[in-house]
Order: C-alpha cells, then structure tokens, then sequence
C-alpha cells in the first residue's frame, strides 16, 4: 500500500505536509533546531517582526492556566535589519518553507519592513500580524474593522513579492466582515486565530498576574473558538484559509482542514511537547491510513452534516 500523501498547496507553493509552526512559539526556527528535525515541517513560521527592536513587557508576561496560557510578550524582537543580517542565514539552509510574520503600529511601519524583506532571501511568504492584542494602540486596530483590515492590506500587497497571509483577531464582532474586507485587499490566505482577550488575576494580592493585565489566551482551550471561526470563513471567502488555535495534535490537524484550513499552525503546543509537530505528521498518515483517504487535500472544507459518515473506514476507527 502506498503511503497517503500529505503535501499541500497554497498560494501556487507546495508544503510537505499541512503542519506550521505558529508566530511567537517557535522564535526563528534555530530555537528548536536540536529538538526537531526541522525538515519535517510543512514550514516555520517567524517571531512578529516590526521595524524597530523591541524589548516587549517586562515579565510575568506569560501565564498558565486551565488548558492553555496567557500571554502578554509584548511583540518582543529583534527588529527586521537584525533579523535580514543575523536570522535569515540560518533559515536559508533549512529544508522547509518560511514564513516571516510581521508587526507594525502604523502601515508606514510594516511597508517599512516589507520592503526590507523583498531583498532578502529564503522566503516563501509573509504572514501579516494585524491581530496582536497585547500592544496597546497598533496592530490590533487594523484588525478590528473592515477599512483597516482593506487598507494594511490593499497597500503591502502593492509593493510585497511574496504572498501575503493575514493573520485575524477572533476579538471582534464579525470575523467574517474584516476577512472579506481582507480578501477584497488582495490577501492571498488568511491565517487564524491569534489569540483571545484574557487575564490572570491573584486572589491573595488582589493583583493582575501579568504586568500588563490582559494578555492573549492560547492553547487547547481555545481550538472549539478557532474550529468556529475557520468554519465561519470558509463560508465567506474564496481564498484558503491556515487554522490556528489549541492543536496538539494529528487528529486536531484533521478537524481544522475539515473545518475549511489548508494548513495548520501549532503554537501553544510547542512548550508542552517540542517534537509535537513531527509526531502529528506522522500521526497523520496512520489516521489516512486508517481513514481510507489517500490525499491529505481531500479533508479540505469536507463538513458534513451531523449523522453523514464521512471517512470511508470510519466505523473501524471509532475508539482508536
Ligand atoms: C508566547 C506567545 C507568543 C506569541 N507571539 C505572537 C507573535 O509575535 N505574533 C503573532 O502573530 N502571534 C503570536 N502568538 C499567537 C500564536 O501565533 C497563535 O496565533 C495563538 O497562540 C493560538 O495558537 P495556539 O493555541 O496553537 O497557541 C503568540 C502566542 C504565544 C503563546
């Protein structure tokens, strides 16, 4: 029997397999290289870099609690020239796809660093950050309405040579109204979830846990939010979409290409297990496998109604 095939394409690029890292838990890749083979991935996912270094909030700036963590880094990096001179080199001789996410406060700032990543090399696309909660005034705004979300968009797009990925906030009233006013932009794909407005509060002190308050909720707690608003996007847009929020694993990959996503980011997961995304590629052919499903491209937006059996072999799996 032959192997299921796992490679996917988005925006006329080919990923070995639907599984990414996710921005802000896999720093630039170097990182985990000890840990994992990096060859594995679909791709890596960067850090958010904005045009300036940033030191982020002072600490605790994360925060862990009932199935997940909070957050508020606070867009720590290295800033985009470092990144071009000191973290580009190292991408360069992976065997995976990049991806560089990038931050800014004003569309000034992220064409700044737009432009300084068209000369570099090693990228396959940019996942544009206009969702991070943690940072006061900036990213967030150009998420939370349609005409910004219209505007960072229709203006990178303008000047990037790389596919453009926008990433969305799942803090806002109609996700489905700015991915629209997204796609209307020109995006390429759209990736989410970031991370949902929480807080930590000490009930002895009295006292917020982070410095900065609130910060962003992640990890498994929030996959049931995140398989929602995949699904509620697929139904409104044309352009693929990369599910984020809570995966831990193969059969987590599964239910968000179901839902409607091409590709998959882990995030949050990675501080738990670091080799979790090379054990759900290889949890994903034994679930094909099991599945009687040859192409992983098939799960794609594939939800069927509540009592339809989907897989062909599905009856044998139950339990497994
Ligand atoms: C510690 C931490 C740092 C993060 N930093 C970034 C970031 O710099 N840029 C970004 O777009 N998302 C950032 N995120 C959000 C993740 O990329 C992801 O959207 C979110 O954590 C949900 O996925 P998960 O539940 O798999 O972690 C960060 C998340 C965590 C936990």
């Amino acid at each position: 029997m032959t192997a299921p095939n796992l490679e996917v394409e988005l925006c006329g690029i080919k990923f070995r397999n639907p599984i990414l890292t996710a921005s802000g838990t896999f720093g630039y890749g170097e990182e985990f290289n000890n840990y994992i083979d990096l060859s594995c991935l679909g791709g890596i996912v960067t850090k958010s870099i904005t045009r300036e270094p940033r030191p982020g909030h002072p600490p605790p700036r994360t925060y862990e609690t009932t199935g997940g963590m909070i957050n508020a880094i606070g867009l720590a990096n290295v800033g985009v020239d470092r990144f071009v001179s000191e973290k580009i080199p190292f991408l360069k001789t992976l065997d995976t796809r990049i991806i560089v996410n990038v931050a800014g406060f004003s569309i000034e700032e992220y064409r700044y660093c737009v432009e300084r990543l068209n000369d570099a090399e090693a990228i396959d696309m940019l996942e544009i950050n206009i969702s991070c909660p943690n940072v006061g005034a900036g990213g967030l705004e150009f998420s939370s309405t349609e005409k910004g979300a219209f505007a960072i968009t229709s203006e990178l797009k303008k000047i990037s040579r790389y596919p453009l990925m926008i990433k969305l906030s799942p803090n806002v009233t109609d996700i489905s109204a700015i991915a629209r006013a997204a796609e209307e932009g020109g995006a390429d794909c759209l990736s989410l979830i970031n991370t949902l407005v929480g807080m930590g509060v000490n009930h002895w002190t009295f006292k917020p846990i982070l410095t900065n308050i609130t910060g962003g909720l992640s990890g498994p707690a929030i996959k049931p939010v995140a398989l929602a608003k995949v699904w509620q996007v697929h139904n409104a847009v044309k352009i693929p979409l990369v599910g984020i929020g809570g995966a831990l694993d193969h059969f987590d990959v599964a239910e968000f290409m179901i839902v409607g996503a091409s590709l998959v980011q882990f995030g949050t997961a990675n501080f738990i297990n670091p080799d979790c995304t090379v054990k759900a590629s290889e949890g994903l052919v034994d679930y094909l496998d099991k599945s009687g499903i040859d192409d992983i491209s098939q799960l794609i937006g594939k939800l069927g109604g509540n009592n339809e059996v989907q897989g062909k072999n599905f009856p044998a799996c139950e339990g497994t």
